[in-house]
C-alpha cells in the first residue's frame, strides 16, 4: 500500500530545490539586505550532485510520487539543468516533470527543457509595469526579460502559467493591468496570497490581498465563473472567464488554506527533507545519501518521515506564530 501520513495523505508531489541561488531579490523572498555579499550560500558540495537527484527521485516516485516541480532559489542557474531532467524523466517514468522559474534565463533555456521532457513551467511575474516590477525585485529589472521568457517559453511549446505574488500596497494596482494582459496571450494567471514564510521578510497580515480582495477587483471588469478542481489537492482554486478566453487561479495559502489534502514533500538543495513549507527544521537526507546507505534503507527512512507527518501549518497558523524558526523561501523553493 502506498505511504500515507497520519492524516492519511499519501505522497504525491516532489518538489525538487536545485539550487539557493537567484539573480532577482525579491523583498518578499530573498530582501536584498539580508542575501548580499556577506550571506553565505550553499557550497558546491553542499548541493546535492544530478546522481544524488536522480537516485532520491527515483526512491519518491516508488514512494509514490506522480509529479516532480523542480524550484531554487533560481533553478535555472543549476549547470546542466535539462541533462539532469531529462535523467529524472528517463529513471522515475515520471511524465509531469515542471519547473518554476523567474523566466529571465528561458530564452536560452526553453527549447533544451522542452527537448529534455519538461511540458510546463510556472512563471514569475509580479508587475506588468516596468517601474513596480524594477522595485519588487530587488534588481531594477523591467519585464521585458522576463516577458522574452514566456515568448520562448510558449515558442518552444511549453505550457505556461503566470504566477503573481500580491502584496497590499505594493503591486495590487497590477492586479487589473495583469490580468488584462495575461487574458489578451491566453495565458492563466495566478494570483498568490503572500505568505509567512521564512523570516526574514517581515510578513505582516496587513499587507496580504486575500483571494477574495483579489476576486472583488477582478469582477469590477470581468465576468469569472469557478472552475471544479482537477485532480484531489489542487493547490489553486480556479475560476474562467465568461467570454471563454481562459482562466485565472488564486493560491490562497492564508485566507482558505488546503493543508487537508497536502501530498507534497519537499526537498532542499543541501539535501534536507521537509514535509511542510513552513517547517522549521528537515531530514538530512544528504548524509544518508554519502554514507552508504542501500536504496532499501534510504526507502524505508524517507517513508518513516512521511508517515510520521502531521504538518498543517496553514490551519494552525493562528495558534503557531511565533513558535517556530521557519526555513527561507529560496532555500525550499516554495
Ligand atoms: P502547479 O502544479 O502548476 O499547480 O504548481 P504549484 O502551484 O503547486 O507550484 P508553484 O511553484 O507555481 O507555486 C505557486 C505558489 O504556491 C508558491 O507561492 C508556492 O509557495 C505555493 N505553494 C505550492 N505548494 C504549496 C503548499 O503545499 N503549501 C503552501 N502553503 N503553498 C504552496
Ligand atoms: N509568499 C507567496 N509566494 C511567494 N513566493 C516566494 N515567496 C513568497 C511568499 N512569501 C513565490 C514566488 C514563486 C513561487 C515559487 O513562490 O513568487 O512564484
Ligand atoms: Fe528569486 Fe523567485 Fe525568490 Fe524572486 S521569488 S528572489 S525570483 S527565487
Ligand atoms: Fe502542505 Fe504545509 Fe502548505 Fe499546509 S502549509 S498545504 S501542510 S506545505
Amino acid at each position: 500500500m502506498a505511504v500515507q501520513d497520519q492524516f492519511k495523505r499519501p505522497l504525491r508531489d516532489l518538489r525538487l530545490s536545485v539550487i539557493d541561488q537567484c539573480n532577482f531579490r525579491c523583498h518578499y523572498c530573498m530582501p536584498a539586505h539580508i542575501f548580499n555579499e556577506n550571506y553565505t550560500f550553499l557550497q558546491k558540495e553542499e548541493l546535492l550532485t544530478d546522481d544524488e537527484l536522480v537516485r532520491l527521485s527515483v526512491l519518491f516516485s516508488r514512494l509514490g510520487v506522480e509529479k516532480i516541480r523542480i524550484t531554487g532559489g533560481e533553478p535555472l542557474l543549476r549547470k546542466g539543468l535539462p541533462s539532469l531532467i531529462e535523467r529524472i524523466g528517463e529513471k522515475t517514468r515520471i511524465e509531469d516533470i515542471a519547473v518554476t522559474t523567474n523566466g529571465v534565463f528561458l530564452p536560452k533555456l526553453a527549447q533544451d527543457l522542452r527537448g529534455a521532457g519538461v511540458q510546463r513551467v510556472n512563471i514569475s511575474l509580479d508587475a506588468i509595469e516596468d517601474d513596480v516590477f524594477r522595485y519588487m525585485n530587488g534588481k531594477g529589472v523591467g519585464i521585458s526579460p522576463v516577458l522574452k521568457g514566456i515568448n520562448a517559453a510558449r515558442e518552444a511549446g511549453l505550457y505556461v502559467k503566470i504566477n503573481m505574488v500580491v502584496q497590499k500596497g505594493v503591486n495590487d494596482n497590477q492586479i487589473l493591468p495583469m490580468a488584462r494582459y495575461f487574458k489578451r496571450l491566453g495565458v492563466t494567471l495566478r494570483f498568490i496570497e503572500y505568505m509567512d514564510v521564512g523570516s526574514t521578510n517581515g510578513w505582516d497580515m496587513r499587507d496580504v490581498m486575500t483571494k477574495k480582495d483579489i476576486l472583488t477587483e477582478l469582477q469590477s471588469e470581468f465576468s469569472l465563473i469557478p472552475v471544479k478542481e482537477a485532480y484531489f489537492g489542487e493547490v489553486a482554486k480556479r475560476y474562467k472567464y465568461s467570454d471563454k478566453t481562459g482562466e485565472v487561479g488564486f493560491i490562497s495559502s492564508v485566507s482558505d488554506t488546503f493543508c487537508g489534502s497536502c501530498t507534497r514533500a519537499r526537498v532542499s538543495a543541501s539535501g534536507q527533507l521537509y514535509t511542510c513549507l513552513f517547517a522549521s527544521k528537515g531530514t538530512d537526507l544528504r548524509e544518508k545519501l554519502r554514507s552508504g546507505k542501500s536504496d532499501e534503507e534510504l526507502f524505508e527512512y524517507i517513508s518513516s518521515v512521511w508517515e510520521m507527518r502531521d504538518d498543517r501549518y496553514s490551519e494552525d497558523r493562528a495558534n503557531l506564530k511565533d513558535k517556530r524558526e521557519p526555513i527561507e523561501m529560496s532555500y525550499i523553493g516554495g
